[in-house]
């Protein structure tokens, strides 16, 4: 079955085969072809040029009206399994509490931990999917989901395989991370807990093979260094791959224990110092910066420019969870990425895409317009360029969203 896109204005985040990710210089570029068509064959890319070439034997034609073609958006980073919602908390901080004190009141992730201690595997997938419909409606195609607010061995595992069962039955591509380390479970001391987490939740975690990546929350008032390290090296013996929160609170060492451990990606770095851009260069882990919760939080946001000009790149994740980023809205959080990182919107583009995917671990498949690749796809409303969606934010852009070749 093969489905042509005519009349396309302009695509953009074209990337040639084999580049997994952009770095330094390489995020200012992406590229770019006017007046194009785009074939689809089965749920691929199969070619793209310009519309005098455009061939006469595809199955469908979708007239894009002068819209644009991107890549879908790529979330690497979010919680989005959880059960209700934190609203109280949310009027606590418009009356002035921080995050740090609501959870020491034992609110935030321990509460989010309780309502779904409380929840059926069943409901807590009905609200997911919730979620993630949402998410894909606004032009996500491929979603990294964390546990996280289990906090206790079958909670972590209820999680795990609500996760797994989306990543049975939702079209966009989906990763599962391991958070047992989000925060001490209720009952139990921080050491034993740590201890609880390497010995007995990572083995049940990998007997099922129920995630891909570690994480660890490592930051002040959370998880230590030595902690992460410990918790990292046992995910590491069962073949998860390290992904880390790091420097949302305190300049906390988390970037340098994850480069050591040749994490895929460090995420937050809200609090950065010119060590930790150091501590990147030439490793294999992108810096994942996470505006939705600067935003929320009133946060600094992080130096996404100082690291592109360090060589770096940086790719740019919702955090969509109850307690610091209630939205998966990641044409919302390029935008953040223009208006309050001073990205342009072709490096915005590049780290919503491209390295968000590299951050996942999928960026061989999806990403960027490649032929060969999965074709998740956005055809935009007629627009003048690719500056016009982090530009006028608010307004509807998109006009078909496909993913692995098929309209949702
Ligand atoms: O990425 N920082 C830690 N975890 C989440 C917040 C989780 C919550 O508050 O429920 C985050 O911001
Ligand atoms: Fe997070």
């Amino acid at each position: 079955m093969k489905t042509c896109i005519k009349n396309i204005r302009e695509i953009v985040g074209i990337v040639p085969a084999g580049v997994l990710r952009k770095q330094g210089r390489e995020m200012n570029e992406t590229g770019m072809l006017k007046d194009a068509y785009l074939l689809i064959d089965g749920d691929r890319i199969a070619a793209f040029g310009p519309m005098a070439e455009m061939p006469g034997d595809a199955d469908t034609y979708l007239d894009a009206e002068s819209g644009l073609v991107m890549p879908s958006f790529c979330d690497s980073h979010t919680h989005i399994v959880y059960a209700g919602s934190r609203e109280g908390e949310f009027l606590d901080k418009i009356n002035g509490l921080s995050y740090e004190e609501i959870a020491r009141r034992g609110g935030g992730i321990l509460n989010s931990a309780d309502r779904l201690h409380e929840t059926s595997e069943d409901e807590l997938y009905r609200q997911s999917m919730e979620r993630v419909n949402e998410m894909i409606q606004k032009g996500t195609g491929a979603i990294e989901i964390k546990s996280g607010y289990g906090l206790r061995t079958e909670d972590e595992l209820k999680m795990l395989r609500v996760i797994r069962r989306i990543r049975e039955n939702c079209p966009a591509l989906i990763r599962a991370t391991f958070l047992g380390a989000h925060a001490v479970g209720r009952g139990y001391g921080h050491e034993e807990y740590v201890s609880l987490v390497c010995e007995e939740i990572i083995p049940a975690v990998a007997k099922e093979q129920l995630a891909d990546f570690v994480d660890v929350f490592c930051d002040e008032g959370f998880f230590t260094v030595e902690d992460t390290d410990r918790i990292l090296t046992a995910g590491r013996q069962y073949g998860l791959i390290p992904k880390i929160h790091a420097n949302e609170l305190a300049v906390s060492g988390g970037v340098q224990i994850g480069v050591k451990h040749q994490a895929l990606s460090v995420d937050h770095l809200e609090k950065t110092t010119d060590e930790e851009i150091e501590a990147l260069r030439s490793a294999i882990t992108m810096p994942t910066m996470l505006p939705g919760s600067s935003f929320f939080l009133g946060l600094p946001y992080g130096r996404a420019k100082d690291y592109i000009e360090a060589g770096l790149g940086v790719a740019l994740a919702s955090d969509y969870n109850p307690g610091s980023s209630p939205s998966g809205d990641m044409r919302f959080v390029m935008a953040m990425g223009c208006i309050r990182m001073r990205l342009t919107s072709v490096q915005a583009l590049n780290a919503v895409t491209l390295n968000s995917a590299y951050a996942l671990g999928v960026s061989d498949e999806v990403g960027s317009i490649t032929i060969g690749k999965r074709a998740n796809i956005i055809v935009t409303r007629p627009l003048n360029s690719l500056t016009m969606i982090p530009y006028m934010y608010q307004t509807p852009f998109i006009k078909y969203h496909l993913l692995s070749g098929k309209s949702i």
